[in-house]
């Protein structure tokens, strides 16, 4: 297991739309591993494959209430519904958070580390921003795109611990 460095904006990876995993091999098994070191190390809520420099649909998400880490493979947005407003951060944006508008009930389809066909319920809660979140990332979007204008983003300091 090793901490990766984090790709930060403008790096060109965070844009791409990453690839499906076509099948869960020890590489991925290892890159989850290393995934989980350097969110711990961050220390984050989630981290996308992309952010590690890899362009495939990788996510982790560890909020304070969860026992172990959610590593979903090839995670998928079954279902959203409603609004509300979030006060939210990125690793890949260091230093900064702004709100923005997510969803109030997100549901996501993927496989766990072991290949196992999962379905997360998420309300209201820190998960569902991260869901959001970290499945904006494989598809190359960081939360401040969804920003009128940068003048919105509000310096941190120092830097908090719920960055995603
Ligand atoms: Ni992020």
């Amino acid at each position: 297991m090793a901490i990766l460095p984090i790709r930060t904006v403008p790096d060109p990876v965070l844009r791409e739309k990453a690839k499906r995993v076509p099948e869960i091999d020890p590489s991925i098994q290892r890159l989850i591993d290393d995934m989980i070191d350097t969110m711990h190390d961050a220390p984050g809520v989630g981290l996308a494959a992309p952010q590690v420099g890899v362009s495939l649909r990788v996510i982790i998400i560890e909020t304070p209430e969860m026992e172990e880490p959610l590593c979903l493979v090839n995670p998928e947005i079954v279902k959203v519904s409603g609004e509300r407003v979030v006060d939210e951060g990125c690793l890949s944006v260091p230093g900064y958070k702004a709100e923005i508008t997510r969803s109030l009930n997100v549901t996501v389809k993927g496989l766990t580390r072991d290949g196992r066909r999962v379905r997360i319920k998420a309300s209201d809660d820190l998960l569902a921003e991260a869901l959001e979140h970290e499945i904006d990332h494989i598809n190359g979007v960081i939360y401040t795109d969804y920003l009128d204008s940068p003048d919105q983003l509000r310096r941190l300091e120092p830097v908090g611990s719920d960055e995603e």
